[in-house]
């Protein structure tokens, strides 16, 4: 077995304090969004929760880190200056690949902002300039991270995704040729392949074909956020079930009905025969020392 390279997931990161909307940014789906930040979710995504995570997951010296979307609320343009700062704290582009979720998508108006705000965390290798495009691909060590979008604006109280047939059909050429290449596949997506109960209006409604498209040519784990849950899904792949895992909201603050703020860890190596993906799940739990952040889990995903 080769040295293995360690790769942390973080997401939902719902970046507070709200900027102040100027009057003519709060109409329509932002206005419910605004009144919903503030008669609740302020309290639930916490900024010094997610610099314990974030400083948590510096310490374990991590080769790479990935966040799966939704860094702002309801994508007013303060928000994305915001949310480019708190990414340079994360880790410089090289290091740190992102993807969008749709509150960063949350507004027409603002559909477009970040993937010129965070560009460089957005960029696949050998295109470093302009706007993001998906999917992109990153090599790094033995993983290709590829990276795609499912973030687009929805009608209030809507919060599903889409890939669409272009972005299926770019996946449909890019995941053989990286087989090929012998690389650990990782697939990043804001949504969850699943549809979790209640979470109907908050689905990706075109998983069935990207479930078909994963069926016949594989990635070797998805890493999703979204439902701000911790969740492990294992789907169907070419030789085998593919992981697909979730994880809390990087913020989230103990003490309430949803998961507090946690991160994966997955240590990764190449065998002789595939992939070993070891998982240990780090945050805050309710019940015990609700300021503090331990180990929650740990087990081996994938073994040859
Ligand atoms: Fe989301």
């Amino acid at each position: 077995m080769t040295d293995s390279f360690l790769l942390a997931h973080l997401s939902d990161p719902h970046l507070g304090p709200m900027p102040r909307p100027r009057g003519l940014e709060l109409v329509g789906k932002r206005a419910i969004g605004y009144i919903n930040w503030q008669r609740k979710r302020y309290a639930i995504h916490r900024r010094e929760v997610l610099a314990q995570i974030v400083a948590d997951i510096h310490a374990q010296r991590p080769d790479h880190i990935a966040v799966t979307g939704d860094l702002v609320n309801i994508a007013l343009p303060a928000e994305f200056i915001e949310a480019a700062a708190w990414l340079k704290t994360v880790g410089p582009p090289h290091d740190v690949s992102l993807v969008p979720g749709n509150h960063d998508a949350y507004d027409i108006s603002t559909r477009h902002h970040f993937a010129n705000a965070w560009a460089d965390y957005l960029h696949g290798d050998g295109a470093s300039t302009g706007a993001a495009t998906f999917p992109y691909v990153r090599r790094r060590g033995p993983l290709a991270l590829i990276g795609v979008s499912t973030a687009t604006p929805t009608a209030p109280f809507v919060a599903t995704g889409q890939l669409g047939r272009a972005q299926r059909n770019a996946l449909e050429s890019i995941l053989p040729q990286l087989a090929q290449e012998n690389l650990c596949r990782v697939l990043l997506i804001h949504h969850p392949l699943h549809v979790a109960p209640g979470r109907w209006t908050a689905r990706l409604r075109d998983a069935d074909d990207l479930l078909s498209i994963l069926k016949q040519h594989g990635v070797e784990m998805v890493l999703h956020g979204h439902d701000h849950r911790h969740a492990i899904v294992w789907f169907d792949g070419p030789s085998g079930k593919i992981p697909a895992i979730g994880v809390p909201s990087a913020s989230a603050a103990s003490g309430g009905h949803h998961h507090p703020a946690a991160y994966n860890l997955f240590s990764i190596a190449r065998t002789n025969d595939g992939w070993r993906i070891e998982q240990t799940v780090r945050g805050f739990v309710n019940e015990s020392s609700p300021d503090a952040i331990t180990d929650i889990r740990a087990e081996v995903l994938i073994a040859p």
